[in-house]
């Protein structure tokens, strides 16, 4: 294995960028139609994989809302969410910052309950299993109402001590975070973080939105910032962090080739970005492979991916102490 592929896969991180339920391999999809008695429209995990290209972002969730569909019973949730950790511990990754987008499942008549106990259980386990810590975000459905994101906003307040903010995903083009600007606001005034997918597909004008009207503490993606000099210098200033997904970049063609993905010029503009995998079995890859792939295509110096790695830690929502501990913990690994 070469040296600098080797460095990535021991270097402690953190990923900040994954949807739950685009972690959810088609063996276990299989697996939990099969005990649910669901039928899938795919022969075998094969045939599934070979479904799995896409020419947007559209055309992904078409089929990310569909294989969501097998998880019914708060099994289901913990048997997805543990697999997910059981991949991050063999990445050595040290804490997750994870969504969940419980309107695909309430609106199927899942209780919010059995999806939200399911997932904290398993986030618990993984805590003590691999020493891997999280929080855990609630998105809005961008393609539903405001209304109906108020509904799962009120929904989620018994259990608020569980999730330390809300997102925002699904189909950008068409529904920009102004859209939310109430539900934000309400989100805000109840203490959790806010953070929103902007510029994935969508204008910077998308982003300008997510800044003004949401007041996101983090940007999910960010890539067209770089189409506009004055939002890139405000970015850098505000110090926010932007969660950069190559390999979904890749996957929904935001970018042609990873050759010409965007993260080098982020970093070298003085961005902090970091790599996410975002919806790992459906883009072919997790976190290690990310940083692998994306090194390999730009030829990122091992300087940058300690940057990367750091820029994981500080744009998280751990406490100062813990980002500080983690960080120097990735110098006591650079120095060897
Ligand atoms: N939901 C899951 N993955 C997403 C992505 N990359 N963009 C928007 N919504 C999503
Ligand atoms: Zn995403």
């Amino acid at each position: 294995m070469p040296a600098l592929q080797n460095f990535i896969n021991g270097l402690p991180k953190a990923e900040l960028h994954l949807h739950l339920e685009g972690s959810l391999e088609p063996e276990l999809m299989f697996e939990i139609a099969k005990r649910n008695g669901i039928k899938i429209p795919f022969n075998s995990p094969e045939e599934v994989r070979a479904a799995y290209k896409f020419n947007n972002l559209q055309e992904f969730l078409d089929i990310y809302y569909q294989g969501a569909c097998v998880l019914i019973h708060e099994q289901d949730f913990y048997d997805l969410t543990f697999d997910y950790l059981k991949k991050m511990k063999a990445d050595n990754c040290k804490h997750v910052e994870v969504f969940f987008d419980p309107q695909t499942h309430t609106d199927r008549g899942i209780a919010f309950e059995t999806v939200l106990n399911g997932i904290s259980r398993a986030l618990d386990d993984g805590k003590k299993q691999f020493g891997i810590s999280s929080f855990l975000i609630m998105c809005f459905l961008r393609h539903l109402s405001e209304e109906e994101a108020f509904k799962t906003l009120h929904m989620a307040i018994p259990y608020k001590s569980k999730i330390i903010g809300v997102g925002l995903d699904s189909s950008e083009v068409g529904h920009p975070p102004s859209k939310f600007k109430n539900v934000f606001k309400a989100a805000k005034e109840l203490g959790l973080k806010v953070v929103a997918h902007a510029g994935e597909e969508g204008p910077p004008e998308y982003i300008y939105e997510a800044l003004d009207l949401l007041e996101i503490d983090r940007i999910d993606h960010g890539n067209r910032c770089l189409e506009d000099t004055a939002l890139v210098e405000r970015i850098v200033n505000d110090g926010l962090t932007l969660t950069v997904c190559p390999l979904s970049n890749l996957s929904l063609c935001v970018v042609k080739d990873l050759k010409q993905h965007p993260l080098r010029t982020m970093l070298a503009k003085g961005l902090r970005a970091t790599i996410n995998s975002d919806d790992p079995a459906y883009f072919g890859g997790y976190l290690n492979k990310n940083y692998n792939e994306t090194q390999k295509a730009l030829n990122l110096t091992r300087e940058e991916i300690i940057t990367l790695a750091k820029n994981s830690f500080a744009g998280s929502f751990l406490s100062d102490a813990e980002k500080r501990k983690q960080i120097s913990a990735i110098e006591v690994y650079a120095r060897g």
